[in-house]
């Protein structure tokens, strides 16, 4: 069984967990699912295997790696006696380097997998299976425009995503400068407990978060882009002072990063309306109107330590894909 789920970037970010073992997030958060980050995943069971077989992009998965996968799959079968399978899985993007390769990873996993395993899950169940997986998995379920929601109670019963609009509502472009093709040093899960048992801040993000997602399903309802983007980059930067403030503190930046910040607001000065948003990892994408994009990407060129620029447009949720 082949599926298709593509990556996603948070508008009003997420980071932080009321649960580690069931991956409950400590608060909601709004994303766009991009067309062009795209994760194939190709599962077959089979019962001849002793162990679960994981190829990423061609090459033999790392034991850690398959570790969460085989965990993930026990999860959805709802047993660790299961059959054995067979995963191939390919990005058409940097892995691992902030660019939400896990988001369309586990997305694309746990439909290929719900497909493989005869099991007949909804969309919801769907998006609250990927986000045991990662939490930003849960949002790939859907195309366009997704808003994770935050539950409240020790179960998972509320935490899932839902889709506010599909990828045709707004012609929004994703300019995503790459400044480091590496994978990060330390992941999000780890980072979010550092945050959590250290930042002085912490509780004022979770407090904050609730005025910050109304304030973005307005702008979003009004399609109003200067309104969007201003909250996407002040949840970008709010969250990246809290990794900030954590200790040991948490710098996801490179110098080309603040460049391209800077360069960023230096076009917004001039009249060029962009505004920039950053994950867990050096690279910085701009959110831009169609009729500006081709313009702003010329102009990032004069930027030295960006290495490519990856345009992309929304695109939609998780696909089973035919074989013919
Ligand atoms: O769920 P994870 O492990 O992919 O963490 C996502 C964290 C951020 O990308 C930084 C923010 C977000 O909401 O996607």
């Amino acid at each position: 069984m082949t599926a298709v789920a593509r990556a996603n970037i948070a508008l009003i970010k997420y980071w932080g967990k009321r649960s580690i073992d069931l991956n409950l997030p400590a608060t909601g958060s709004i994303s766009i699912t991009l067309d062009a980050l795209r994760t194939q995943t190709t599962l077959t069971l089979d019962p001849s295997l002793s162990a679960d077989q994981l190829t990423l992009n061609g090459e033999q998965a790392e034991p850690r790696q398959l570790k969460k996968v085989s965990r993930f799959l026990n999860l959805m079968a709802g047993s660790a006696e299961r059959p054995r399978a067979n995963i191939s899985s390919e990005n058409s993007f940097p892995t691992g380097a902030g660019l939400a390769s896990s988001a369309s990873g586990f997305a694309a996993l746990a439909s290929a997998a719900a497909h493989a395993l005869g099991l007949s899950h909804d969309s919801r169940k769907l998006s609250r299976i990927a986000r045991q997986g990662s939490g930003s998995a849960a949002r790939s379920i859907y195309g366009g425009f997704v808003e994770m929601k935050c539950g409240s109670g020790e179960t998972d019963e509320d935490d899932y995503a839902v889709p506010l609009y599909d990828e045709n509502y707004w012609d929004l472009r994703v300019l995503i400068a790459i400044t480091d093709n590496k994978p990060k040093n330390i992941g999000s899960t780890e980072g979010m407990n550092q945050t959590k048992q250290s930042s002085p801040f912490y509780e004022s993000w979770v407090e904050t978060s609730e005025v910050d997602l109304n304030e973005m399903r307005d702008a979003l309802s009004g399609r109003n882009f200067t309104r969007m983007g201003k909250l996407a980059e002040q949840s970008a930067l709010k969250m990246h002072g809290l990794m900030l403030s954590s200790r040991p503190p948490l710098l996801y930046w490179n110098p080309a990063t603040v460049e391209v910040i800077h360069k960023v607001w230096e076009m917004r000065n001039q009249g060029t309306e962009a505004y920039v948003t950053i994950d867990a990892g050096p690279q910085v994408k701009i959110l831009c109107q169609s009729d500006t994009s081709t313009a702003i990407k010329k102009e990032l060129g004069s930027v030295s330590g960006i290495q490519q620029i990856i345009e992309t447009g929304l695109g939609s949720g998780v696909k089973i894909k035919e074989v013919n």
